[in-house]
């Protein structure tokens, strides 16, 4: 089935964001987002410090109805111009992929209209593709609240693992440094602000894996390193928790640049470097990366922080790219709540075993 110029709907229910978007492409057929839904669940979920998959999957249900029919509404539609379907079917909560996909499904059967089940990371890693309209292949920093990876995207479902964290995922070490110095969560974003009347250089960190011979990151050590330090200083005063976190978020951002520096050098048929997933939205990172672009001479493409942290535009477009070569799902089609973008690469001992924030 080849749609010329569809609009395709996204709907995206894998954590703690009901999302719902009208994606195209113009008459140029370059990519065009019509809408982008966001609604956060962070406040049903931040007395208890992090996502309650029961809560999460019952706000979805509440909300995804109304959150569609915004979609179109915003993108100044309806069900009768949607071409095809995109949904998020893995990895993530279980029963917030259900409710996404049994919506999809249902409008699916109602209408008749072809839907797909999209892996959730492969919205991020095609992003670019919908801001920038990058081509392939280039390099991809992947970080979020469940996945550090770096992957080489050499097309359309053509992911190789190069690199994966061996323990806690990058956004797990920002938001449990933001727990234990009683930032409130969700953590990146409050360590990103208490770090700016911060002294990065302090506290010195370890820099995990740094002389291995290998592309892997680990960041349980850090989140370790912030508790001793902080169990030093108690009672913390606010000047302690500003450079505890400018500390961190330096730390983090040269393990991030370094293991790119690498990947990027024994891949130098490629020079254009991707970022994406909610980590991808820290000021300090951005920075790192684009130097390290500038000085090897290649392109840092990042997308806006909207489209970085979880959003249904990015499923919609992926949808869009698997609905252009025939692609579509069926009936039968299940969740996953793990389902890595490289299947072929065997899974790290200890890495992402929570499979819930990606
Ligand atoms: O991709 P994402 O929106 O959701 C999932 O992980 O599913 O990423 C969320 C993660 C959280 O760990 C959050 O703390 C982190 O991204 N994050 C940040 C920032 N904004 C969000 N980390 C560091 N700095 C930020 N500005
Ligand atoms: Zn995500």
């Amino acid at each position: 089935m080849k749609i010329l110029k569809p609009k395709i709907l996204g709907i995206e229910t894998s954590c703690d964001e009901t999302a719902a978007a009208v994606v195209s492409r113009d008459d140029m057929g370059l990519p065009k987002i019509l809408s982008n839904v966001v609604l956060s669940q962070i406040d049903n979920h931040a007395e208890f410090g992090g996502v309650v998959p029961e809560i999460a999957a019952r706000a979805h249900l509440s909300a995804l109805d109304h959150i569609i029919k915004q979609a179109l509404t915003e993108a100044d539609t309806s069900l009768d111009e949607i071409g095809g379907i995109g949904v998020t079917s893995g990895p993530g909560l279980i029963g917030g992929l259900m409710v996404g996909m049994m919506t999809a499904k249902a409008i699916s059967a109602s209408r008749n209209i072809p839907f797909i089940g999209i892996n959730h990371l492969e919205g991020h890693a095609l992003t670019a593709r919908l801001t920038d309209n990058v081509d392939f292949p280039y390099l991809l920093l992947l970080v979020s609240g469940g996945h550090s990876q770096i992957l080489r995207v050499d097309g359309l479902g053509q992911y190789k693992r190069l690199a994966t964290t061996i323990d806690d995922a990058v956004g797990e070490a920002f938001d449990k440094t933001a727990k234990l110095l009683g930032l409130g969560f969700p953590g990146g974003p409050n360590v990103e602000k208490a770090a700016q009347t911060g002294d990065p250089s302090r506290f010195k960190l370890p820099h995990p894996l740094k002389h291995h011979d290998t592309l892997n990151m680990s960041f349980s050590g850090l989140k370790t390193a912030i508790r001793t330090q902080a169990q030093k200083l108690e009672p913390l005063k606010e000047a302690d928790i500003a450079d505890l976190c400018a500390s961190i978020q330096k730390t983090i951002a040269e393990v991030l640049s370094d293991r790119c520096e690498r990947a990027l050098e024994a891949h130098c048929d490629i020079n254009t470097l991707v970022v994406a997933g909610g980590v991808a939205a820290n000021t300090e990172i951005r920075a790192r990366l684009n130097s390290l672009c500038k000085t090897r001479n290649c392109t840092l493409i990042a997308p806006p922080l909207n489209l970085c942290t979880d959003n249904a535009a990015m499923i919609a477009w992926a949808a869009l790219e698997r609905f252009e070569i025939g692609e579509t799902s069926d009936m039968n089609l299940s969740a996953r709540s793990r389902w890595p973008l490289d299947e072929d690469t065997a899974s790290m001992i200890g890495s992402g075993k929570k499979g819930v924030k990606v």
